[in-house]
């Protein structure tokens, strides 16, 4: 299914107890049908679904939807747009005046219920949905929260919100398998059942049991090089829309295992974009990173090169190959150039870019994860390094530092 590859793969290290989680992959029917039902309301009355939260709140969501659905049109006549995600007043501002020229439900996710950004910003759409939609816009806003706590689940049951629960023992980083991922993918036409189903068969195939499996390999290799004394993971993909996902990847293991001054800085790279920027440091600057190459096999359509009678651009020795041909040509290129300058290419290929192989990937990617940490001695659930940030913005802001805009 998922095949992990590099020439010195270590298969054997001895590592503390891992934490036995599942990542809510066996979402209650009850539930599931309750994200479709709503979903599908969604779709009957609106043609924007504005989903509202930050870092683990929407990052999972976002990394599928842009997977699972073409270029320049969506699955099904929705757009899914994401706010709560920045502090940028134009951002919203101008977001708002694109809103009005559509019909809007909003999807506002956060689980202490109390993070800066999203609540901010929520504040604001409140207000518009409600001036916009008057006696009508409580059911075209939905929270995804915590079941008992948070001033987001008060606002929800004064408002009497429809509420969606984020399990207790899941954080954010690790939640796109709960309601807070699956109603925006479902809402945006993507089978959460073919999702869910591809994390099914990871759990089997990455299971504890058997430390041989790709999962452990990736995490044992990944630390190994890191031992060796690189300090960066850098994740390359030849796709744009994998763009989020590898925003998904980076929060996932950035704020997992950096910690404790421990750590890879996890970094990511769009190829073949990126060759023609950053790759000439990839190429021949500091050697400080080793580089995984994520590649999926199928994709569901492509192009030939037409073959041209001057032939002026010399281009008619690929004339009747597929593009997709060239660019998978062009990552066994990558891999060997970059082998030769000294990087460690790691490979991680899937057999299709669809909803049942990402979901199989994000929980191949969260149970590495968690490896990596538990061989770095570090927690993979908590994140103490975001709190500072958030104690000194709020220092700053009670001291009342802000000027006051009219
Ligand atoms: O992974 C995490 O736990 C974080 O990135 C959170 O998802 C992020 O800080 C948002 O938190 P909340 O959902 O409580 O608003």
């Amino acid at each position: 299914m998922l095949k992990f590859s590099y020439p010195n793969a270590i298969s054997q290290y001895t590592i503390p107890t891992l934490p036995n989680i599942d990542y809510y992959i066996d979402c209650p029917l009850d539930q599931l049908i309750e994200i479709e039902k709503i979903a599908s309301e969604i779709n009957t009355n609106a043609n924007v679904l504005l989903v509202i939260g930050v870092g683990g709140s929407f990052l999972g969501a976002r990394a599928v939807i842009d997977a699972c659905t073409p270029y320049f049109r969506t699955n099904n006549g929705l757009q899914v747009l994401y706010a709560g995600n920045n502090m940028s007043g134009t951002y919203l501002k101008q977001l708002i005046t694109y809103l009005d020229t559509k019909e809007v439900y909003v999807n506002v996710i956060s689980k202490s219920g109390k993070t800066m950004e999203p609540a901010l910003t929520f504040r604001v759409i409140k207000e518009y949905i409600e001036r916009r939609y008057k006696d009508k816009s409580r059911h075209r806003i939905i929270v995804t929260t915590d079941r008992e706590n948070g001033p987001l689940k008060q606002i929800a049951i004064k408002e009497g919100y429809r509420q969606l629960i984020i399990p207790i023992d899941i954080g954010g980083r690790y939640s796109v398998f709960t309601p807070a991922g699956l109603l925006p993918i479902a809402a945006a036409g993507i089978d959460i059942h073919m999702f869910l189903h591809g994390a099914k068969h990871a759990r089997l195939d990455f299971s504890n049991d058997n430390i041989q499996n790709a999962a452990f390999q990736y995490a044992f290799t990944r630390y190994d090089l890191y031992n060796q004394g690189y300090s960066m993971e850098l994740l390359a993909s030849f796709e744009p829309r994998l763009n989020k996902l590898h925003e998904w990847w980076k929060q996932l293991f950035g704020e997992s295992e950096g910690k404790e001054h421990k750590g890879l800085y996890p970094s990511t790279v769009n190829y073949s974009t990126d060759l023609h920027a950053i790759g000439q440091f990839i190429q021949d600057g500091s050697r400080i990173m080793f580089e995984t190459l994520l590649h999926f096999k199928e994709l569901e359509e492509d192009i030939a090169i037409p073959f041209t009678l001057e032939d002026i651009d010399q281009l008619n020795y690929l004339g009747g190959s597929s593009m997709n041909q060239i660019n998978a040509t062009s990552k066994d290129g990558v891999a060997l150039a970059h082998a030769l300058g000294g990087v460690p290419v790691l490979k991680i290929e899937l057999p299709k870019l669809d909803a049942y192989n990402v979901g199989y990937l994000m929980f191949f990617f969260m149970k590495a994860c968690v490896i990596s940490a538990t061989l770095l001695q570090v927690n993979p659930f908590d994140q103490p390094g975001v709190e500072a940030y958030k104690q000194k913005m709020n220092e700053l802001l009670q001291e009342n530092i802000v000027t006051k805009t009219n």
